[in-house]
């Protein structure tokens, strides 16, 4: 009985989704609404009586609003970036030694606290006090335009009547719908920040306008004149201009008070009109927020702290072993289906190797799984106790299940341990699942960022012999794609307008995109800015020359290790040789403006009320560099308390200019 059901369920959906393609991403209905609305209330009522039955393409997860491609692109000033969290006081501490050890002072940190609206965010640019353009976030650096349903929204002033508001000024806040009136709504969508998105995102503001949506607001992006000196003092004059701010913001003055009111709230937040999925931390004083900066996605004076996860039993089924991008085994438990908060969940990551021994984790298990926001499940307990007899200790494979080859632990030489992930030693696309997980890395949005060249679609492609490298997408056979089932006209178009506009990309964009291990978004740009153009990439790599490497300063062991390893696989160093011919790979941008312009800086010594992360950065936004090493090229070795005799001998060898802090922040005009 089962089987037949799934399989009416499946092939409804198959339809449904054929419907909802044609109908939201190539413009063009194949079907009566009154059909599709129809197709889709079946579907629903199936999953309603069978619950077992919804999955993540049903019409209640997926509504129709995937990024149209009808909004206009809008570049923010401002990045939109997301969130670190922090699940216990352990993270929290983690946190705050961070922005301590990065001020290089031991201060009291005081935080604006404001519950964490689960919706969707959007920015607001207003100028001389008029609302003008409204912007999704997009992928954090690009956004949609949405003015027109944005305006829609009653609690989005359209113009500011108060005197004091800047001339021009982005206003940043979460769209949407409150748990009420979410109830009216729950045949068409999973739940309320689903609601909120699918609305936004409507082509005809008349839709959205129907739709109870709601706005509060909570940061800024640009500012023409920014002359706020805290935080809470933002968000009290946000009211003031008319903006709704949260209710329950709060100014806490240490850690302590923070655990406390997150417990409290924890247990109060049910009573609330709208779903929240934690509390937002903010160093309140914006002075400190500036000093801080970001790192390459998210703030370094903000985070996150979510309210504990939801919990579910199930069985595990089997132990599947998924091969990553840079060869490591993950193991995936297949579980029996069950919901958990909400969301259908069959597979929970077990980790790796080590963790199923500690666990003593076995196919046949009753475990208890737990789901917190967008991570990935993971076992938290196995009921010993409820063990069938005769059940067998999981055997880990010591073979790459996807090529064959040799697996390795690595050994750490700092910890004196072997690695906890077992990974598969082929370094390249020799083997199958690192191929495919290197094409997916090649594509993201922080890589190639290929619009309409999803994961899925990668992954149809390789199957079809269509992708196998990465240069074989500016060479794909696209008769052959829009004759596939699912490819129009239109979509195909838009898939090489996009590979098209992909082919320009920056030196640290193309570094990321190779996918090599440990040359993460941060290492790729340490790279870039150091070797300025891909010429000097290819001719270290082509030479073997990777000890070059070592004078970039962050560029560690650990990292040329690492390159010299990807590289001594002669397919890599081609790969890399060929895309270089596709792609135009621009240059570093060289900061011309900047009063450190072409001087360079070594430091020695414990630098006094400043981090060397901060410093770093400071001679970077003034067009200086940083060096790892004493030698020819450097102009300047700035010395703190207790500096290395050895530096400060090397540098008057080759006559380097030895300065102290003060010296280099008299350069700088800061002190
Ligand atoms: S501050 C760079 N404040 O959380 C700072 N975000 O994970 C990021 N959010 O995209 C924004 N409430 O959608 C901030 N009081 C709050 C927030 C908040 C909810 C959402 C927002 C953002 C996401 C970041």
């Amino acid at each position: 009985m089962n089987d037949k059901l799934k399989k009416e369920y499946k092939s409804k959906l198959k339809q449904f989704n054929l419907y909802n393609k044609n109908y939201y991403e190539k413009n063009h209905p194949i079907v009566a609404d009154y059909e599709f609305d129809k197709l889709k209330k079946e579907i629903l009522d199936l999953e309603k009586k069978y619950k077992f039955l919804k999955n993540d393409k049903s019409p209640s997860v997926i509504v129709g609003y995937k990024p149209s491609k009808t909004f206009e692109k809008f570049s923010h000033k401002i990045p939109m970036l997301s969130l670190s969290n922090a699940f216990d006081e352990k993270d929290l501490v983690n946190f705050e030694k961070k922005i301590i050890n990065y001020l290089n002072k031991k201060i009291n940190l005081q935080y604006s606290v404001e519950p964490k609206i689960d919706g969707i965010s959007a920015s607001l640019l207003y100028v001389n006090k008029k609302f003008v353009t409204g912007v999704s976030r997009g992928d954090g650096k690009i956004g949609e335009i949405i003015t027109e349903n944005l305006k829609t929204i009653k609690d989005i002033p359209l113009e500011i009547k108060n005197s004091s508001f800047p001339n021009e000024i982005e206003i940043r806040g979460e769209v949407f719908i409150e748990k009420n009136d979410f109830l009216k709504l729950k045949d068409q969508f999973a739940n309320p920040r689903n609601a909120a998105s699918g609305s936004l995102r409507q082509k005809n503001p008349d839709v959205t306008k129907k739709m109870p949506l709601n706005f509060i607001a909570y940061t800024f992006g640009y500012i023409s004149n920014n002359y706020f000196k805290s935080q809470s003092d933002f968000l009290n004059e946000l009211k003031k201009w008319g903006f709704k701010t949260n209710n329950n913001n709060k100014v806490l003055n240490s850690i302590k008070e923070l655990i406390k009111f997150h417990k409290m709230f924890e247990e109060t937040r049910f009573d609330l009109d709208y779903d929240i999925d934690g509390l937002v931390y903010k160093v309140n004083d914006l002075n400190l927020q500036n000093r801080l900066g970001f790192t390459s996605n998210a703030p370094r004076w903000a985070i996150a702290h979510k309210f504990s996860a939801d919990s579910g039993t199930t069985k595990i089924l089997n132990i599947d072993i998924q091969v990553g991008r840079t060869g490591a085994l993950t193991p995936v438990a297949k579980v029996e289906p069950v919901n958990i908060g909400g969301v259908v969940v069959s597979n929970a990551t077990l980790h790796n190797e080590d963790e199923i021994a500690r666990k003593d984790i076995r196919i046949g298990d009753i475990i208890k799984i737990e789901r917190a926001g967008d991570v990935i499940p993971h076992v938290i307990e196995v009921e010993k106790k409820k063990r069938t007899p005769g059940s067998k200790k999981f055997v880990f494979p010591l073979k790459c299940p996807s090529c064959g080859s040799e697996t390795i632990k690595d050994y750490n030489k700092i910890t004196k341990k072997f690695d906890a992930v077992r990974r598969c030693t082929n370094e390249g696309f020799e083997c199958e699942r690192i191929a495919i997980e290197k094409i997916k890395h090649f594509i993201s949005k922080e890589a190639l960022n290929i619009d309409g060249l999803g994961k899925k679609v990668v992954e149809k492609f390789w199957e079809l012999n269509l992708i196998k490298k990465p240069q074989d997408i500016f060479n794909l056979n696209y008769s052959k794609i829009l004759d596939m089932e699912g490819w129009g006209k239109l979509s195909v178009n838009n898939l090489i307008s996009s590979i098209e506009k992909s082919k320009e990309v920056s030196l640290q964009r193309f570094i990321y995109s190779i996918g090599i291990r440990h040359i993460g978004i941060e290492n790729a740009k340490l790279i870039g800015d150091n070797l300025k153009n891909i010429s000097n990439f290819i001719e270290i790599i082509k030479q073997k020359n990777f000890d070059k490497f070592l004078n970039i300063d962050g560029i560690g062991d650990t990292q040329v290790n690492s390159l010299k390893n990807f590289f001594s696989n002669r397919l890599n160093t081609n790969i890399v040789i060929e895309l270089n011919s596709i792609l135009k790979i621009k240059s570093t941008k060289i900061n011309k403006s900047g009063v450190l312009k072409n001087k360079t800086f070594l430091f020695t010594g414990k630098l006094e009320g400043i981090s060397r992360a901060e410093i770093k950065s400071l001679i970077e936004k003034n067009a200086g560099t940083t060096l790892s090493t004493v030698n020819k090229n450097l102009n300047y070795l700035v010395i703190g308390e207790k500096p290395t005799k050895k530096k400060i001998e090397q540098a008057k060898n080759f006559r380097v200019k030895i300065i102290k802090l003060d010296e280099l922040q008299k350069l700088l005009n800061v002190t």
